[in-house]
């Protein structure tokens, strides 16, 4: 008889605690790179060497191959058959592995299975009707056991599953581990992510924490970001621009302090040409110089006005940031000789650049709001959301309530200096 070696890798400390206090059901709450899926590849591959049908579930098939892929090498000398079309490994042993995207309907039907692993549960549409409905039948026939190993996302159904714990302690487990309890992940890079993420995201991501998600994109933002701290006006500002004539045309007047940036005052306007956007601008700049206007403003235009104040003194926008649609806006700005600049990214990454100045993981608010900035408050604080109060991090906002929020991350994209 020939004997076959299967190379698995040794549990860290954490990882063997929960598989010794397994139960029928078991529900990890693990932060990002805890090492979930290598505890899911152990009990898999476990009742598969043991001669088992098992099911790997995932939330997409994107999220599915990587681990199809792993374990198809993992158990290669093992193997008897691969069929590739079916996603279904069969071993010597008399083991099946298969695996399955959640994304498609009536998936599993008719296959029975002694233990299923359901990686990134938290990410599964409608997780306790794919539980209920398609997973827990499969488990019937051999009385399988379920391992759902995820990092938190809110209090959604991975979250309802984690208190079944104590609703059914017979049955149910339920663990909650932070990254740094896996040894393989140097504390410098966790505090490395700690630094580059915003608190609610290091709370959920490292630490493992479920949050509540109100479905408003800066959650974060809070009355410690108000202020009614003035401007520097010896020093150089800026503006943050969203354009809009039936949405509304946004300017931000925005300072570098010598802790962070402020956002001093605003100017929200609709149905307003954008010479005369740029004509109030000009005033407000005025105003905060202290200058009267001179005689014949009102019949002047924006470049003999911006003319007068650099006559006079009176301080304005060093640059304007846009967006690069905006070629209009700018050429208008440009004319008030105000050096325009347009920038585009993704709006995502945009959100993390403002996230992290709003609330960084180690509690630092770098940037704070005058009181008066009405309509940027409003929309930071109660507007601006995900549809149908969604998800953080993959999801686009709705395109409505951000025009402000949309000025303030332009500027803070193209001009903080952070990412
Ligand atoms: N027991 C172990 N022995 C050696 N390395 C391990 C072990 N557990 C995890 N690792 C390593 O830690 C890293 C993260 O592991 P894994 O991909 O399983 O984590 P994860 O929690 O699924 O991460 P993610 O949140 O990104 O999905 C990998 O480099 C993996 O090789
Ligand atoms: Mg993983």
């Amino acid at each position: 008889m020939t004997t076959l070696t299967l190379t698995l890798p040794n549990l860290h400390p954490a990882q063997r605690k929960i598989v010794n206090g397994a139960l029928r059901f078991n529900v990890l709450a693990c932060g990002r790179r805890f090492g979930k899926d290598v505890l899911g590849q152990d009990v898999l591959m476990d009742a598969a060497i043991g001669g088992d049908p098992v099911g790997w579930f995932a939330p997409t098939y994107r999220m599915l191959i990587d681990n199809m892929r792993d374990i198809t090498r993992m158990c290669r000398d093992i193997t008897a058959n691969v069929s590739k079309v079916e996603h279904r490994i069969e071993l010597i042993t008399g083991g099946v592995i298969d695996f399955w995207s959640l994304d498609v309907a009536d998936v599993a039907r008719g296959r029975h299975y002694a233990r299923v692993v359901i990686n990134e549960a938290a990410m599964v549409r409608n997780l306790l009707d794919s539980w209920t409905r398609v997973i827990r039948p499969t488990l019937a026939d051999l009385s399988g056991d379920a391992w759902f190993l995820s990092t938190p996302r809110g209090y959604n159904d991975f979250h309802a599953l984690y208190a079944m714990a104590d609703e059914r302690p017979q049955e149910w487990r339920s663990w909650r581990f932070p990254t740094s309890d896996n040894p393989h992940i140097p504390p410098k890079e966790i505090e490395a992510m700690r630094a580059e993420m915003d608190a609610v995201s290091y709370a959920q991501e490292i630490l493992a924490e479920f949050r509540s998600i109100t479905g408003l994109v800066y959650q974060d933002f809070s009355d410690d970001n108000l202020t009614d701290a003035e401007p520097d006006m010896t020093l150089p500002f800026e503006l943050g621009c969203d354009d809009g004539y039936i949405d509304p045309r946004v300017f931000l007047l925005i300072q570098r302090t010598p802790t962070g940036i402020l956002i001093f005052d605003e100017i929200a306007q609709t149905k307003r040409l954008d010479e005369e956007t740029i004509r109030d601008l000009l005033e407000m700049c005025a105003r905060y110089s202290k200058h009267d206007l001179p005689e014949g403003w009102p019949t002047m235009t924006n470049m003999a006005r911006s003319a007068w104040a650099h006559s006079v003194g009176v301080k304005l926008p060093e640059l304007a940031v846009c967006g690069t649609e905006s070629v209009q806006l700018m050429r208008r700005f440009r004319e008030a000789n105000i050096p325009a600049r347009g920038g585009t990214h993704l709006i995502l990454e945009g959100i993390k650049v403002m996230r992290q100045l709003i609330l960084d993981g180690n509690g630092v608010r770098a940037l704070k709001v005058n009181r008066r900035c009405k309509t940027l408050v409003s929309e930071l604080v109660n507007g601006y959301r995900f549809p149908d109060g969604g998800r953080r991090d993959n999801e686009k906002p709705e395109d409505l309530n951000n025009h402000a929020a949309d000025a303030a991350r332009m500027w803070c994209w193209m001009r903080s200096g952070r990412r």
